[in-house]
């Protein structure tokens, strides 16, 4: 059984004092709908400490949007795995596109953060999606497949997620159609399965991330692969992340 998952991220949007004012006008939301799906979000990291004090006591766990590759060191500007688990964060996403894209991060470096984050106890969410012209050269599936190399064993495997966010849907409002995004999640987990066992294919949490919204959730989450939403832009009001988690758990197979 795959509860159905739920993160919000918020990348570079809301200051401390509008995140705590989210958490406050969330926390019903939380309570009814946590009895229906894992909800979690990442503020910009700086928000951290003001979210985790703002929720405590709700049912919403928090996410970092990136962590450093070791425990601590002389890693300028990064964030070290382990502070961030003994602060109360949970999750943590990595190999966003934007890390990818915008900063440079190699496969090499998301893999090392990845081990880093589970050493230290976070539960990495491993984002990765192929860019238009990989789509177009018919290079998803061989794209997927390396950037899911970052889980090397079945151990890591069991303590993961996964997010796939096609690149090109992600802040275009060109979300992948269900089929789309059913056809690259099924490919995920029997890449799991064959990887490490059937049992890793079938239990891992797969979530969609790419112009996903409250109109289009429930279409989504009725595909029996998807098992979660990653939502950018739908989730900074926290009565359409609401809606959109409302319409998504209505819909899960
Ligand atoms: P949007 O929902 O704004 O397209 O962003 C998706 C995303 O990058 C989530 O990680």
């Amino acid at each position: 059984m795959r509860t159905p998952l739920f993160v919000a991220n918020w990348k570079m949007h809301k200051s401390c004092e509008e995140t705590t004012a989210f958490a406050l006008n969330f926390e019903r939301d939380a309570l009814e709908l946590s009895a229906l799906a894992d909800i979690a979000i990442a503020p910009q990291t700086l928000a951290l400490s003001s979210l985790v004090q703002a929720l405590r006591g709700f049912p919403v766990s928090i996410a970092a949007q990136n962590c450093g590759q070791t425990e601590f060191g002389a890693f300028t500007g990064e964030s070290s795995p382990v502070s961030l688990c003994s602060m109360g964060v949970k999750w943590v996403l990595l190999g966003h596109s934007e890390r990818r894209w915008v900063y440079g991060e190699t496969d090499a470096l998301i893999a090392s953060r990845f081990k880093a984050a589970i050493a230290a106890g976070l539960t990495p969410i491993l984002c990765i999606g192929e860019k238009l012209e990989e789509r177009q050269a018919g290079k998803t599936f061989e794209v997927i497949e390396q950037q899911l190399r970052a889980i090397e064993s079945a151990e890591a495997c069991a303590r993961s997620l996964i997010a796939y966010e096609p690149v090109w849907a992600i802040g275009t409002g060109e979300t992948a159609s269900p089929a789309q995004a059913q056809e690259v999640h099924a490919f995920i987990r029997r890449l799991l399965s064959s990887r490490f066992s059937p049992h890793h294919g079938a239990a891992t949490r797969i979530l969609y991330g790419g112009s996903a919204k409250a109109a289009n959730a429930s279409e989504l989450m009725a595909q029996p692969d998807v098992d979660g939403l990653l939502v950018g832009g739908a989730s900074l009001d926290p009565n359409g992340f609401a809606e959109l988690i409302r319409n998504g758990v209505r819909s899960t197979p």
